[in-house]
């Protein structure tokens, strides 16, 4: 480790996916079966502070104030051995974060966390390395984090090679490129019934939509890609919410079946419609959680806010824009 590189502070921001990821084709490195299309967000994220340190005898993970042992700090290890091994590193670290959102609530605080862990983790071992080689790092974390570390519009290329060589993740568009604004409507629920590593795996293993699923994301990569960059926001919504329907209808075939909503879920989506029908253009998602993420235009945010603010069972309503990228802070 070079000198004086032994500490370093980063901060990413959450992504929602427009097209989904929901299935892994090797589960030891991460990789996913499919492609997938997101909207990096401003304001909403993770800071992560690293630093290593030769007197610790094993890692440290503090999130939020409070330090986890068990499983949260082993995942954060496995982690950190990863940076360890590229780096040429065997000093213990000490890992603080902070995240602007609850965790485990389904709003992937794991994408904004492990975005800003491997930026942090990497710079505080004396590396600096391009979002091209942190991408495969980050994934190995949580598979959505590489979409964090790009701004505005982002694209997974699963690739088909065995060792994940062809996967990779570029900017389809920046932030600017298209007038939208995501309205998130939270629900009262706390965590989520079954996490998304679990869920997405139980799909593959036991959901007879899951092949159908696969075989249908390229084509709405396509089509939301095209759409995105003729800045045809109507094409765009209309796959975003055909899209997210489809990863909820293959969850729910599982066995045992996965139902990520609660009843305030049903109320936002049939809110989001009335305004449809009332001549509103928004669309919704879901990630693997009850949380509705409404896809707008900026003249329509507070019209929608307002709305979904009014469902009985909506703790909070933020409304938030396509943002940045990860980034070191020092
Ligand atoms: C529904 O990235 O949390 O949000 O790779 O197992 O950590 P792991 O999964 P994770 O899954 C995200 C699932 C999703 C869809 C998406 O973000 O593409």
């Amino acid at each position: 480790m070079k000198q004086g590189t032994h500490f370093a502070r980063a901060r990413a921001r959450i992504n929602v996916a427009l097209v989904k990821y929901w299935g892994k084709r090797d589960s030891r490195l991460n990789l996913p079966e499919t492609g997938s299309l997101s909207v990096t967000l401003s304001d909403l994220g993770t800071t992560t502070s690293v630093r290593f340190d030769a007197s610790l005898a094993e890692d440290r993970f503090v999130l939020d104030g409070q330090e986890f042992h068990g499983p949260p700090r082993d995942r954060v290890s496995a982690f950190l051995d990863l940076v360890r091994d590229l780096a040429g590193v065997r000093e213990r670290a000490v890992v603080e974060s902070v995240n602007d959102i609850p965790a485990s609530s389904g709003l992937a605080s794991s994408a904004s966390g492990f975005a800003a862990l491997v930026v942090a983790a990497t710079r505080a071992a004396g590396l600096d390395l391009p979002p091209e080689v942190l991408a495969p790092l980050a994934r190995r974390g949580s598979g959505s984090a590489p979409r964090s570390l790009l701004a505005g519009f982002v694209e997974i290329v699963a690739g088909t090679a065995t060792d994940g060589s062809d996967f990779r993740v570029r900017c389809v568009a920046p932030p600017d490129h298209l007038d939208l604004v995501v309205v998130v409507a939270m629900t009262g629920s706390a965590g989520k019934a079954v996490g998304s590593r679990e869920g997405m795996e139980r799909t593959r293993r036991t959901s007879p939509f899951h092949p159908a699923w696969v075989a249908q994301v390229t084509t709405d990569i396509e089509r939301a890609r095209r759409a995105l960059l003729d800045r045809n926001f109507e094409a765009l919504g209309r796959v975003v919410e055909t899209q997210a329907f489809r990863m909820h209808a293959t969850a729910l075939a599982s066995d045992p079946p996965i139902l990520y909503w609660d009843d305030c879920t049903v109320r936002l989506l049939g809110a989001v419609r009335s305004l449809r029908e009332g001549g509103v253009e928004c669309f919704p998602t879901l990630d693997a959680g009850p949380h509705v993420f409404v896809l707008c235009r900026s003249g329509d945010a507070e019209r929608v806010a307002s709305a979904l603010r009014a469902i009985p069972g909506v703790r909070r309503v933020l409304t938030t824009r396509p943002g940045h990228g990860a980034e070191v802070l020092e």
